[in-house]
């Protein structure tokens, strides 16, 4: 096998940006697509020369010349389609967050538990340079043991909208930052604390603060307001600062190298996630995606992110969301 021929599931606005991603891996074919709306299906196939089209996602994962899926449909829709990909033999790539409790997380690890192929969460922000490049700092002893991760991952508010109907800033976008923490500091989470409001009367907070003891002497603490004013020139406040016994690391994803202002005002674009560039899309999902692809490609077991540390992350999070229902501390 020279390629790997997908199949994306869930084409509303992140399964499109996964459906253009592929098409700039050398080693991957997009297929087949499946999404609810036929409208959408048609045009997305037709804009990307997509031959095969489903709006049921058994029949495209009954189709043999598929070796992969991606799973995009929204976090409350991730459970069904991810069991019945597994059952089909198909290497999964399955967006973030693995699934709304741990309870289904581990329905899927059931489930992948004696499988042959792939499952792997798309934890995008390990393959983002900056976070992954303090990651390499911190395994080389260059801060000395972290002590505490401060992150923020903010955006507008109506753009937050949608996602706000499915789940809270802190499901949505704070689950970036707590994988990237669990990840950065060696002990796992004991502890939980987190405040979250929803002054707009939305189905889910908009605003989030977690903050996380690790171990007996690590914090960390992560900020995700999904209300910034409309005026805001970037499409995510994204920042990390990581004190170590022997350095810090900043990292500020915001102060990005490309400003342009014209008759609207100022807009500062992705140079980090997905920019298209020359026509492709690059950033931290092209080189995730194209993990999953070689990985699927060589037999390669991922290893950068595993279904274990994507459990952990949701075990974090569902202690938040509680308590910030609850005003209590959680203990994990
Ligand atoms: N990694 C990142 O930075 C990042 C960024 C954005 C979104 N995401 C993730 O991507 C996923 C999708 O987000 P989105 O904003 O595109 O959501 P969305 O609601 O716009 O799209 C989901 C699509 O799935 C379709 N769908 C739902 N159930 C289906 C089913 N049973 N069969 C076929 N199609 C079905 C819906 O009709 C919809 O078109 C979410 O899990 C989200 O958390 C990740």
């Amino acid at each position: 096998m020279d390629k790997v021929r997908v199949g994306v599931i869930g084409i509303g606005w992140f399964g499109e940006i996964h459906v253009d991603t592929y098409m700039g891996i050398p080693n991957a074919e997009v297929v087949a697509i499946c999404t609810r709306t036929v409208k959408r299906l048609k045009s997305v196939a037709e804009k990307y020369g997509i031959k095969k089209t489903y709006t049921d996602y058994n029949e495209l994962l009954a189709d043999d010349e598929i070796d992969a899926v991606s799973i995009c449909t929204h976090a409350r829709d991730h459970l069904l389609p991810t069991l019945a990909a597994i059952k089909s033999g198909k290497h999964v790539l399955l967006e973030k967050p693995m699934a709304l409790t741990v309870k289904e997380c581990d329905q899927i690890m059931d489930a992948a538990k004696d499988c042959n192929q792939y499952i792997m969460v798309g934890h995008i922000c390990r393959f983002e340079n900056n976070y992954a490049i303090a990651k390499r700092e911190i395994d080389e002893g260059r801060i000395g043991d972290v002590l505490s991760i401060y992150a923020r991952r903010n955006i507008e508010g109506g753009r937050a909208l949608p996602h706000l109907n499915v789940l809270s800033s802190i499901t949505g976008d704070a689950v970036h930052d707590i994988d990237l923490m669990n990840w950065m500091i060696p002990s796992k989470a004991k502890s939980v604390y987190a405040m979250a409001s929803n002054r707009r009367n939305l189905p889910h907070p908009d605003v989030g603060w977690v903050s996380i003891k690790y171990g007996d002497d690590a914090f960390g603490v992560s900020e995700s307001i999904w209300n910034l004013p409309p005026t805001t020139p970037y499409d995510i406040d994204a920042r990390m600062e990581i004190i170590g016994t022997k350095g810090v690391i900043y990292i500020n994803e915001s102060a990005h190298p490309l400003v342009i202002d014209d008759i609207k005002g100022r807009k500062i674009p992705d140079t980090v996630y997905w920019p298209v560039v020359h026509g492709k899309r690059t950033g931290a999902l092209s080189t995730e995606l194209s993990y999953f692809i070689e990985c699927s490609l060589k037999g390669k077991k991922p290893s950068i992110i595993t279904l274990e540390e994507s459990r952990e992350v949701i075990r974090v999070v569902e202690a938040a969301e509680e308590s910030a229902r609850t005003g209590q501390v959680v203990n994990l």
